[in-house]
């Protein structure tokens, strides 16, 4: 049995209305819901007008000279050509990498430039490496404001040829090394109100691509990670640190898929690539996908139905391995013993060594392990 008493509007009220929510007033939920939308249309006109401003006259660029920059992957390739540039603006560079030798080698580069770079060995897949070693770096250098997350690996193989631990270093490279990296600087950057996360994803978080399904769904995540963030940080009011996502097309020269067989599209010169990164840091671009015209193909794959993806897709990109390790026998468990996994004797396991400028070192092959 329920008892029945009236509220204040001298409606009925039940017992076992207990717990419910008030009714909306429809009429008030109507005006906010009216209100909110033609705020929500003022403020984009706002945005967009601006943009039309900036598109013509240039976009106002911040100096980074007085920051301090920390390029995750600074051993070769992107990493050390946004090194470079930096340490010539005068930014104070960090790198970490797990190959000492290219750390050796980007620090010689930018020092013998005048520039200011200190290397550390970290294993970014490692959540207390990271920790510890941004500890450190606060010790040695001071507090990052600039922080790329560029390093990257890729395993190249249709996805059952491709083992666990391969998959698992895929994500935890390109994409769970984020939070740990971010975690690990973001209080600070909010705390200052200044700071700079700068995800460097792929087209490859945008499409899908065969022999790159690890590669793919974690670029997919890492450009998710960005844009949550961004949209998190803007909830939160935090106006100073800034967000930015880069999407680059296959990239020459950098060892990671110089054998892609691509077409249609150019491969892009990692020069170029690093220059375009640099002004997309320098303008708080959100989201920089290079080349600028991939966007308008990317706004249709929402458009067509999925077979033409398909089709436009296997002739963009025939193959994104061609020289992928065969695989012997895959092991759907994780396994120490490398053994598992044999090398075709006609792959060339030198891991673009010779086509190099000064952007790769010579990295070690170790059979199941090979990245591209
Ligand atoms: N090369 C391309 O075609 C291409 C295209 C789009 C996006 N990208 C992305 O650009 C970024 C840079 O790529 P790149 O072409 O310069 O590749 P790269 O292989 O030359 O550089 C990657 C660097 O990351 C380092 N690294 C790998 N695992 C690490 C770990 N666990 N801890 C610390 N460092 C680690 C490597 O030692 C290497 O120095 C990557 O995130 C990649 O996915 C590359």
């Amino acid at each position: 049995m329920t008892s029945q008493v009236m509220n204040g509007n001298g409606k009925a009220f039940h017992d076992s209305d207990v717990g419910k929510p008030p009714e909306p007033n429809f009429a008030m939920t109507t005006l906010q819901t009216v209100l909110d939308f033609i705020l929500f249309i003022s403020v984009s006109i706002g945005y967009i007008l601006q943009d039309l401003y900036y598109m013509a006259l240039g976009y106002p660029e911040k100096d980074l000279k007085n920051d301090i920059a920390l390029v995750t992957g600074g051993g070769s390739g992107i990493g050390r050509l946004l090194a470079t540039r930096l340490s010539k603006m005068g930014t104070k560079v960090v790198i970490w990498d797990i190959n000492q030798q290219g750390i050796n080698e980007t620090v010689d580069i930018v020092q013998s430039t005048g520039g200011y770079c200190k290397g550390y060995v970290v294993d970014i897949s490692k959540k207390e490496d990271v920790y510890k070693a941004a500890d450190q770096v606060r010790r040695d250098v001071g507090d990052v404001t600039l922080l790329i997350n560029n390093a990257g690996v890729v395993s190249g193989r249709l996805l059952l040829d491709t083992p666990d631990h391969l998959i698992e270093r895929s994500f935890n490279v390109n994409v769970m090394a984020h939070f740990w990296t971010t975690k690990a600087f973001l209080p600070q950057m909010i705390e200052n109100d200044c700071g700079h996360i700068v995800t460097i994803a792929s087209l490859a978080g945008h499409v899908g691509i065969s022999k790159l399904v690890d590669y793919c769904a974690s670029k997919f995540a890492a450009v998710g990670f960005d844009e949550a963030l961004r949209l998190e940080l803007d909830v939160l009011g935090h106006q100073g640190v800034q967000t930015t996502c880069i999407c680059p097309y296959f990239i020459g020269a950098t060892g990671m898929f110089d054998d892609v067989n691509a077409r249609w599209v150019p491969i892009l010169k990692a020069e170029d690539v690093a220059d375009r990164i640099i002004k997309a840091i320098k303008t708080n671009e959100k989201v920089a996908v290079i080349p600028g015209y991939i966007k308008i193909l990317l706004s249709l794959k929402w458009v067509f139905p999925w077979g033409c993806n398909s089709q436009f897709l296997r002739r963009l990109v025939p193959d994104a391995a061609p020289h992928q390790v065969a695989p012997v026998k895959c092991a759907p468990t994780p396994t120490n013993d490398s053994t598992n996994y044999k090398i075709n004797p006609n792959t060339d396991i030198s891991n673009g060594i010779g086509k190099s400028a000064a952007m790769l070192v010579k990295r070690t092959p170790s059979v199941g392990e090979r990245v591209l």
